[in-house]
């Protein structure tokens, strides 16, 4: 999978993109990315990519041209490029987006990063294929979100984890559900246990109320991803009734004890 990134400031992509596991997918030929700056494509002699507003109003706007010559550059390099504009008032990214683009072939994405006020819109109406946002908020610039896209979206590619299996129980993955939470060592952290259940050795049974727990959070900390997807209410109701038999500082160390309908300070026993 190739990134090219469009971008005025290449010196943040590159900090990431040679870090942790984008690095990793780079070193074993699976990821590979490059940067173009929109400054090579002037034409006057102090290289502007930006100016005032038509109307007025605050702030500078990035120009059309440089915009354009840069993106018909990337072309060059792969003509079925999906050039990708990351702004606030495109379609939400989410891990379903990812993962759809992720099986995109080519492999091959051309993520333009804006500044200032933003970008000319008529630059937007010819020439990019589709505008992303991280979310309802506004970013000084787009490279933070172009990175946490190319991010997401190399993760996925078949090998760039080591372990293949890790993308597919992360959260979302699995109809939506949010991922159990994990544990590692001590036993015991702040008076809080590992819950019993991850340590019985029985990978079955593990995996049973993992799943219950993933139900759990996702109905009580996400009812929006609970009612997008049909749900099998009697799982639902049989977690519930394994959960409650919990105690009281599992459900805490599960980040459920505050969800559940139980009184506070009585203790179950398991
Ligand atoms: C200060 S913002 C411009 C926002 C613009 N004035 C608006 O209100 O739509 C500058 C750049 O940051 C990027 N950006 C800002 N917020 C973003 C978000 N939520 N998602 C993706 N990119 C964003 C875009 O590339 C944008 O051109």
């Amino acid at each position: 999978m190739h990134f090219h990134f469009v971008t005025l400031f290449p010196e943040l992509i590159e900090a990431f993109m040679s870090s942790g596991v984008m690095g990793q997918g780079q070193k074993k030929s699976l990821l590979s990315y490059n940067s173009t700056n929109p400054r090579e494509f002037t034409s006057d002699i102090h290289q502007s990519v930006d100016d005032r507003p038509f109307g007025g109003g605050d702030g500078m706007v990035m120009l059309a041209e440089p915009l354009a010559k840069a993106v018909d550059f990337c072309r060059q390099e792969e003509p079925e490029t999906l050039v990708v504009y990351l702004s606030p008032q495109g379609q939400r990214w989410s891990d379903q987006k990812a993962r759809a683009l992720a099986e995109r072939k080519p492999a091959h994405f051309t993520l333009v990063c804006g500044r200032y006020a933003g970008v000319d819109q008529r630059w937007i109406e010819t020439h990019v294929d589709e505008e992303v946002s991280l979310g309802d908020f506004i970013l000084s610039g787009g490279e933070l979100a172009a990175l946490a896209v190319a991010d997401s979206l190399g993760r996925l590619v078949p090998g760039v984890l080591g372990n293949r299996a890790s993308s597919e129980q992360d959260s979302f993955a699995q109809e939506q559900l949010l991922e159990c939470p994990q544990f590692t060592r001590p036993r015991e952290f702040r008076e809080l246990p590992v819950p019993e259940f991850l340590l019985s050795g029985n990978h079955k049974d593990i995996e049973a109320k993992r799943r219950a727990v993933s139900l759990l959070r996702t109905r009580f900390l996400r009812p929006d991803l609970w009612q997008s997807q049909s749900r099998d209410e009697r799982e639902f109701l049989q977690a519930l009734s394994w959960a409650l038999t919990l105690p009281e500082t599992e459900l805490r160390s599960l980040g459920l004890q505050a969800e559940l309908p139980i009184p506070k300070k009585e203790s179950y026993s398991s």
